[in-house]
């Protein structure tokens, strides 16, 4: 990390401060898909935070699949894994075009996962389950990461949120959610940042 960036990381952790989340034990999952994302790096501590928490192993369910590299990963560790995308893309990963098909096609052999191609807010409307776990990884705004996060943290028990350290917005959502909640919140600050609800 360049002097600019890491003064401008010191800025925000002094702004919007949170407690860091040490694991202590990682490791690579099994099943893990070869494409570019910056969720890479991140797979090395899910196993860390379910076992640190104590989180079910049934259900997931993650809010922004793309071309599914953190679905994978949590399909070594849930039954099931539920992934709802809108399968084009967004003003911050970028507008991809509809790539429902293409990563239908790449996960087609892991069968525990059930792509929804929908709109997050279509789907909280009418989902009332409780889940295990959740991830929420959509456009990096506050108000839609705050609206789909608080519906996630408050049906499931442990739920995380990438791009913390990248997207000040994201941050500010989880510390917000949290209080709302009443729930605990760590950050992981590699790899863009993971914010864990629990
Ligand atoms: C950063 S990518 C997800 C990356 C993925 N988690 C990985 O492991 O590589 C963000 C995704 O959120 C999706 N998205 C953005 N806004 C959304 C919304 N309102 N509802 C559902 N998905 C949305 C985009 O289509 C995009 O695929």
């Amino acid at each position: 990390m360049g002097l600019r960036s890491k003064f401008r990381q010191y800025q925000l952790h002094r702004r919007l401060p949170m407690e860091k989340y040490i694991p202590t034990n990682k490791r690579k999952p099994e099943k893990m898909l070869d494409v570019v994302t910056a969720w890479a790096g991140l797979e090395l501590i899910v196993e860390d935070i379910l076992e640190r928490f104590n989180i079910g192993r049934d259900s997931c369910i993650e809010f922004g699949v793309e071309f599914g590299y953190s679905s994978v990963v949590f399909s070594n560790y849930f039954k099931k894994v539920t992934g709802v995308d809108i399968f084009i893309g967004d003003e911050h990963t970028d507008f991809k075009g509809d790539h429902y098909d293409k990563t239908k096609a790449s996960l087609a052999e892991y069968k525990n996962i059930e792509l929804i191609k929908s709109d997050y807010r279509d789907w909280i409307k009418e989902d009332q389950k409780q889940y295990d776990f959740a991830h929420v990884d959509i456009v990096h705004n506050y108000k839609e990461t705050y609206e789909c996060g608080l519906w996630a943290s408050q049906h499931s028990s442990c739920t995380i949120f990438h791009d913390t350290e990248s997207f000040p917005e994201v941050r500010r959502a989880v510390i917000d959610i949290a209080k709302a909640t009443g729930k605990r919140v760590y950050n992981y600050p590699y790899h863009n940042g993971l914010g864990i609800i629990v």
